[in-house]
């Protein structure tokens, strides 16, 4: 189901027997672990009673010395994991207007000409690229049930995961490539060679390449560990992609930053042979980002802590006979849940609108999802909002749960409480 990782992916470092012996005094060249969450689920495999479940895979995190990439410490199967795949990109307001800032800075680079996008998921980002003018639009995603939602939606779509292949197919059909786009796709691949040489493919010396990566100072900032599962083979800062960088056709060119999803960068790369400079903002953030092994160490020290708090919180409130639900079946739902060893006598459900997860229950437990209609007639006491991503949102949609006496428990970047009558407490 999975394989052991000994190298840095971005920079190479660490071996797994180093031939010579290490003397004494001298630095060990292996990755260093950080956080270790132990055995957990696969965080998006929702599936319904009676089907299969993918097995559970060590949570660990390495550190490079080197590069500061911290990864997982085991690759699983990628066809497990996406082949049929339950995120749905959120069709919420705030990842619309995430898209519109998307869009909207990607113009400044490129012209209106063809488009790929690398992970296309259920093709909502490639409707907006062609609502924006942009010429051809191509999407390549690897889940079969994405690929077809996307089509239907009247884009092409190539039914696979990115590499050398599926690149000159993508190429084929949308003729020269303007601007390729992954969002969020990037830290899921193990191969990032491979990854690299499917953008060689795809792009001319115009071509401005924008991946989407989280922001690793942001993660470390809010200690958001729950984005930490399987799919995030990578917690990457701008030092390791120049470091990844450094062997390959193509250079920084810009990076931009949005809050979306808790922080994330827009990370530009363009050929080396692109005679544009590289915007400032590559050195400016190359020179803020402070990414070291205590940071992390610190991280993981906090992660045991809130885990502790919160399910502390949820089984006094259990005791207590009040009954606690989950808001959004997050993948960041399964992290927390299994991490806190929650079964369905602490949280009786999850709700999410997502009609892919409905009828399923969070992996790894028997909590089941339930629809998200039905979340104000069941009145829960308290609410843990798993997708805090979008807190405005959820607090918005059931402001009239809040003024019957609901309350929230938000887990990032405190566990606090919310409350119609309360000042945010912390747990
Ligand atoms: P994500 O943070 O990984 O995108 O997951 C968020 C989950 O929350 C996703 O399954 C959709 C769900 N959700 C709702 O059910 N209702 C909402 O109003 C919002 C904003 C999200």
């Amino acid at each position: 189901m999975y394989t052991n990782i000994v190298r840095c992916r971005a920079c190479g470092f660490g071996t797994p027997e180093n031939p010579g012996g290490i003397k004494s005094g001298q630095p060990t060249d292996k990755l260093i672990p950080v956080l270790d969450l132990g055995l957990h689920p696969l965080a998006n495999n929702f599936v319904k009673e009676g089907e299969p479940r993918a097995g559970f895979a060590p949570l660990q995190l390495l550190f490079c010395p080197q590069c500061s990439l911290a990864q997982l410490s085991v690759v699983v199967d990628p066809v497990q994991i996406y082949e049929k795949y339950a995120y749905v990109t959120s069709p919420s307001a705030t990842m619309r207007e995430h898209f519109g800032s998307l869009v909207r800075d990607i113009k400044t680079e490129s012209k209106n000409g063809s488009v790929v996008e690398i992970g296309s998921n259920d093709g909502l980002l490639l409707a907006f690229l062609a609502d924006a003018g942009y010429g051809n639009v191509v999407g390549i995603d690897p889940a079969k049930n994405l690929a077809e939602k996307a089509r239907k939606s009247g884009v092409v779509v190539i039914n696979d995961f990115f590499n050398e292949g599926s690149a000159r197919s993508a190429l084929l059909a949308s003729g020269e490539v303007d601007t390729v786009i992954a969002r969020h796709v990037f830290c899921h691949v193990a191969d990032w060679r491979g990854f690299v040489k499917g953008l060689e493919i795809l792009a001319s010396k115009d071509t401005v390449v924008c991946i989407e990566i989280p922001c690793v100072t942001d993660q470390l900032e809010a200690c958001s560990f729950d984005q930490v599962y399987h799919e995030h083979l990578s917690y990457m800062p701008i030092k390791a992609m120049k470091a990844l960088l450094n062997r390959t056709l193509f250079h920084l060119h810009r990076v931009i930053h949005y809050p979306v999803h808790g922080g994330a960068h827009l990370v530009m790369l363009r050929r080396n042979d692109c005679v544009m400079p590289p915007h400032p903002s590559v050195q400016e953030t190359l020179e803020s980002e402070n990414v070291t092994l205590e940071r992390w160490q610190a991280f993981a020290y906090e992660a045991k802590l809130r885990i502790v708090r919160l399910r502390d919180r949820v089984r006094s409130l259990r005791d207590m006979g009040k009954r606690v639900c989950g808001y959004g079946a997050s993948a960041k739902s399964t992290v927390w849940i299994n991490a806190c060893g929650f079964t369905k006598e602490d949280i009786y459900g999850v709700y999410d609108g997502t009609m892919e997860k409905q009828y399923c229950t969070i992996p790894g437990t028997n909590i089941p999802v339930i629809h998200e209609g039905a979340f104000y007639a069941d009145a829960a006491d308290y609410a843990i909002c798993f997708a805090w991503n979008y807190f405005a949102e959820c607090k918005a949609k059931q402001h009239k749960w809040l003024e019957t006496g609901g309350r929230w428990i938000v887990p990032v970047p405190e566990v606090r409480v919310i409350g119609l009558d309360t000042a945010e407490s912390q747990a």
